[in-house]
This record gives C-alpha cells, structure tokens and sequence, in this order.
C-alpha cells in the first residue's frame, strides 16, 4: 500500500456512547468480519469486557476499504473509554494521526469526552466528530451538534451524524476518515524506526508487540534492537491486525501491525520503546510518560494455600497490563525481625501483601519471636499494587479470578501521601529531602517534617443543571475548590473542581451517581500535590495500638473516619468476656470511643469457639480479634 493510502486512526468516547458498537459496524463494512455471525463487539476480547460492557485493553484491527475507484487500508485502533485507562487512550493515539470522536445523541458530551477531546487535540489529530444513536426516540443530534461547536470549537455542520446499532450512515464515517484524516508522515527509504504502542503476553509465543512503522521496512528474520535495553532480536514473524493477527513478509512504514521475536517478557517490549535495525541505529521516538499510580491496594488470597498460585498469576497478569505497578516493599520485609513480623501480622492493610518470600536468615530472626504463629506467616509473600484508579483496580481483581483462577481480597485503597524532612540528618538518613508515604504506619511525625503534602486531581463534572446545588454540596464535603463552571448548553454545566484524590478514590463517584440520579458524569486528571494539614490516626484497644488500623486522615476529617473505624470494629467484634476500650486517637489525644460490654453467661461457648478459631485471630494486648474484622473494618471506611 502507498503511504497516501493508508489511515491511522482510533475511536475515542464517552463510556457507553457506542464506540465498540461502531468498531464492530466499521469491521462488518470492511468485510473484515462476517456480518452473519454473532460478532457484537469483535474487539472487546476480554471476559471482563465483555461482562462489564467496557473497553479495557486498547485493539487494533487492519481494514480494507474502496473508496473513488482505490483501495484504503485503514488503521483502527480501538481505546478504552474510562478515566482510568487514559494511559491506554494516549499511547493508542501516538499511532494516529486523526480520531473520530463518539458523542451520544441522547446524553451529549459528557466529561470523559471532554477529557478524551483534549488527548486527542494535543497530540494534534485530526478531530471527526460523530453523533451516535440517532434511533433513540429522545435523540437529539442538533443540540449535541450545538454543544460540540461551543465546547471543541469544532462546526456542528462537520458532525456525522449515525445509528451505529442500526448501522445508519456508517459509509460516511470511512469516508470521512479518508478525507479529512492526513496519511502518516513517514519514510520508507529511511532504515526502520517502528513505536512500540502496546504489548501483549503469550503463553506460547512470548511477546507480541503492537508497532507503528514511522521509518523503514521491517521483514521475518531482520536483526532488530530495542533502543530501550539496546538488546538486539531477530523476528520471528510481523503482519497485520485483521483484527486477529494475520503473518505478512513485511511491514512497511505507515503500517501499523504485530511483530514477535522472542522477547520473553513484556518489560522486553516497553510500551514507547523504538525498534531499530541492527547496526542502523536511529535517534528513538520520544515514548511515553509512564502510568503514574494514583491508588495503592493491597491483594492476598482468601486462601493462604494459594500464594504461590496468586503469585504467578500477579506475575502473568502484570505481563499483560503494564500500568498496575507492583512494588516489593523490600526495605521493611528484608529489615529487622521486628520490621518483618509487624509486616506479617498487617496482612489486611493495603501495603502489606504478596511478593518478597522470607527465607532462611530472616525466617530464623522471626521465628525467636514468641507467641506468634509463625509457621504459617512465613509463607507469606508481600507487595503492594498501585492502580491508575479504582475501576482499574476492580478490573485487575476480576481479571485475576477469571483468568487465572485466583481469589483474591483487595483491601481498602489509599494514596501516596508525602513528607517534607525538616532536618538534614533525617534527609541523609532517608537519603531524599521529601519522602512518598503509602504505608499509613511509616507516616513521619510531625516533629520530623516541615510539611505534608497530598495528591490532588483535576476533576471534571458534566450534570444536568438541576442538581447543580446538590453536586456543588457534594465537592464541598470532598475538601474540594472550584475552579471553573461552565453552561454547555442550557440544561448543561461542566463544573472543575481540585479534589484532594483521597477524598475520591473510594465512593465519589457512587455519590455522585446517585446524587443525580445517574445523569452526571465525572473525569480527573493529575494535579500534582498541595500542602495539607495532615495526621495519624492510631485505633486503640484497651489501649494498645492496633497496627493494621493506623490511618493517615485530614485533620478536619479525624473525627468522623475515627468515629465510623470504631463503629465498625466494635460491630465486627466476637463477644468478649470483659468489657473493652476501642478508640481512636491523634497522638494521646483520644477523638472518638466505643465500649463494647463483656457477656459472663456466654463465657464457655466462646472459649470453646476461640480456641477452634485460634490461628485466625489476631491478639491485641489480652484481646482477640478475628482477622476478617480487619477487612470489614477498612472495607466501610
Ligand atoms: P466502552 O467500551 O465501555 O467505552 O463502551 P462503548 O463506547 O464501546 O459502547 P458500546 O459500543 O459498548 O455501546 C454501549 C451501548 O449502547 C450498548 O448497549 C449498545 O448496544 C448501545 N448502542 C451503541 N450504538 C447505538 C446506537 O446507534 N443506537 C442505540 N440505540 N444504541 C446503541
């Protein structure tokens, strides 16, 4: 195919707005796949996309289209739609150079088009947007038309305007895409330069890289080197996305395709890595900023048998969907024997979870420690995950269950948190002037800092203006300021409010569901860090500490977190035979206290239940408490 006519571009949108659907009708078209086949969202590949009716992994799919008496081979690589997974869209959108932007007929913009509109205008393509469900009865396409053109300054008189369930215009969608998308600007007669935009794991094939060819050819049995690790390959096979893949001889420049070559694992392939031909060096395409976590969660299996099992399917799975990050906190595992058996006995706290194995020298320091039962401790294995967001972590979870068998808890998220050092000897002692905190338990005093700092979002909000005061109320309880606020059309506002992320991460987007009744949407971006006036929360029985509970909240927010800990704990409670103290503390200060009353009759029931019960409580001074409490307990919070 000559480089005019060749179309590189993505489908981006608004959850459900329709842009799988539309993929589907693009393929049909094309006769890449068979109209008479069940083929509703050929793209969606995973189960949990096609359970959760979401696009997780971005696609590509090669199409073969004739238009004005010449055949176009167009380029379609799908991307997911949710806030989320916006590393996916970005990277999708380094292969294109034009997007075709789904807009519902019915709901209108909504803010992940907003925040995909900016993506794709940054990065300079070519915007064609197209009004989707146009069928709805309450469709109205000239309103969205209006609300494109004063929201991206696009003329609603270039809006396409389509069924794609029916399959109503999609004609003028291809051809739009060969009209008023560019072809790549490449050159062939240069030695290779290809982008690796994504990359998947195969359990037979090992590494199958998603390229772009920006320069070159690249042909089975070329010598290739990543210029990342600057390891040379030789390739195995390249071709077409079709949408499965389809071995070509070669792949030339304007291309976009699969290439395999023994690359074992995909940190082999780093998504934004280049691909050159050995001994013809090239400067590297500038990559991608990689997926910056904003969530930290911990996993452990519900069964403490199936480490090694869980293990190996984190392995895999991280394989596959290089934006979870999975850190090995070796530092506190691999530290004093202390260190290591607060770390075993902190299971259910999101930091604290699989990855390091403890073996010999440090299994003998913890094993000297008394009245802990440690056989079983031992196999433990810790990491923590850092997720782009909540849903990604969702996603992660029913990914491990569905693919690879494993059952997982996934503790309450938090954020990384940070610290500025006051004195020179703790900044040589830590070895960096700020320090990030995400193991609540690590939180420095305030004696030892100038400063504490939390991560914020920019967040976008797109209601129909009735519950306007109702959402407003809700961002202020967040702790958030408002930026900006917006009339979209008449019935529209788009509010931005800077949200401190934690005030988000774990039911704000629930909240402001139901708060207007499902019509709002929300969308955020990185914000970087503001100062906040931030404390530790020690949760207490009968006065000792209770270390899996240790939080780090906002000053403002003490008493109600500390109050709603202490609620839970005392509902999760066995009876006990004594009456007990639970508190919440900031320092020596008690905030908020429980009691929770002893039960004399019930006393032999319970001994005999506890000793059954033993190895799964936890002992807290002279008071036992089962280690699903734990869960429940930070789950609510
Ligand atoms: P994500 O992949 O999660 O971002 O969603 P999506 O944008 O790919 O949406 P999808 O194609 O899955 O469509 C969402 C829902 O809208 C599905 O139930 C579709 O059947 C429906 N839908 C898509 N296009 C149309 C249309 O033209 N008319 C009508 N009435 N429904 C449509």
């Amino acid at each position: 195919f000559p480089v005019e006519d060749i179309r590189n571009f993505s489908i981006i949108a608004h959850v459900d707005h329709g842009k799988s659907t539309l993929a589907d009708r693009l393929l049909e078209l094309t006769g890449t796949i068979d109209k008479t086949q069940k083929n509703k969202q050929v793209l969606d590949k995973l189960q949990v996309e096609r359970e959760r009716g979401i696009t997780v992994k971005a696609q590509t799919a090669s199409l073969f289209y004739s238009f004005g008496g010449k055949q176009y081979l167009l380029n379609l690589i799908d991307t997911p739609g949710h806030v989320d997974f916006s590393y996916e869209v970005s990277r999708s959108l380094s292969a294109c150079q034009g997007v075709l932007l789904v807009v519902d007929a019915n709901e209108g913009i909504q803010a992940q088009t907003v925040a995909n509109f900016f993506l794709a205008f940054e990065a300079q393509l070519s915007v064609i947007p197209v009004i989707n469900k146009i069928d709805l009865k309450n469709a109205d396409p000239e309103r969205v038309g209006k609300q494109i053109e004063k929201v991206f300054d696009i003329p609603s008189e270039e809006c396409i305007k389509i069924s794609a369930k029916l399959g109503t215009n999609i004609d003028s969608v291809l051809q739009a895409v060969i009209e008023r998308i560019p072809p790549p600007k490449v050159h062939r007669e240069n030695p290779l330069k290809a982008l690796v935009f994504d990359s998947t794991f195969d359990q037979y094939r090992g590494v199958i890289a998603n390229i772009a060819l920006f320069d070159g050819v690249v042909s089975k049995g070329d010598k290739i080197v990543s210029a990342h690790t600057k390891k040379t390959y030789e390739v195995n096979e390249v071709g077409i996305l079709n949408p499965n893949e389809q071995p070509t001889h070669k792949l030339y420049a304007g291309q976009v395709g699969f290439l395999i070559a023994g690359m074992k694992d995909v940190t082999e392939a780093q998504i934004g890595d280049t691909l050159y031909l050995h001994n013809h060096p090239v400067e590297p395409l500038p990559g991608f900023k990689s997926a910056k976590p904003m969530v930290f969660a911990g996993v452990y299996p519900i069964d403490q048998s199936e480490y090694n099992n869980l293990k190996s399917a984190i392995e895999k799975l991280t394989l596959n969907d290089s934006s979870v990050t999975v850190h090995r906190d070796s530092s506190l595992a691999l530290g004093a024997g202390w260190s290591i058996c607060h770390w075993l006995w902190r299971l259910p706290w999101p930091h604290a979870v699989l990855g390091i194995q403890i073996w010999g020298p440090y299994a003998q320091t913890v094993s000297t420690i008394p009245s802990q039962p440690f056989s079983q401790a031992l196999k433990i294995h810790f990491c923590e995950l850092g997720f782009l967001g909540l849903l990604h972590m969702e996603v992660f979870n029913q990914r491990l269950e569905q693919e690879y068998n494993a059952s997982v808890i996934l503790t309450t998220p938090t954020v990384p948190y940070k610290a500025v050092l006051s004195s020179a000897k703790l900044i040589k002692e830590y070895k960096e002037k700020e320090i990030t905190i995400i193991n609540p338990a690590q939180f420095p005093d305030k004696s030892k800092v100038t400063e504490y700092l939390e991560p914020v979002v920019l967040g976008t909000v797109i209601t129909p203006t009735e519950y306007t005061g109702k959402i407003m109320a809700l961002c202020q309880a967040r702790r958030a300021i408002q930026k900006n606020m917006t009339f979209i059309d008449e019935n529209r506002v788009m509010l931005k409010y800077l949200f401190p992320l934690n005030e988000i991460v774990v039911d704000f987007y629930d909240s402001l569901k139901s708060l207007s009744s499902g019509y709002a949407s929300f969308d955020y971006e990185d914000a970087g860090y503001q100062t906040a006036e931030l404390i530790k929360m020690d949760i207490l029985l009968n006065g000792n500490i209770v270390e899996e509970l240790v939080t780090v909240v906002h000053r403002e927010k003490a008493y109600t977190v500390g109050k709603g800990i202490c609620e839970r704990l005392k509902d999760s409670l066995p009876r006990q035979l004594f009456e007990i103290a639970i508190q919440a503390a900031v320092g020596s200060k008690v905030i908020a206290r429980e009691t929770y009353g002893g039960d004399i009759t019930r006393k032999m029931k319970l001994l005999k239940r506890q000793s059954e019960g033993k190895k799964k409580l936890r002992k807290v001074g002279n008071i036992e408490i089962p280690k699903d409490a734990f869960i429940k307990v930070l789950k609510t919070q």
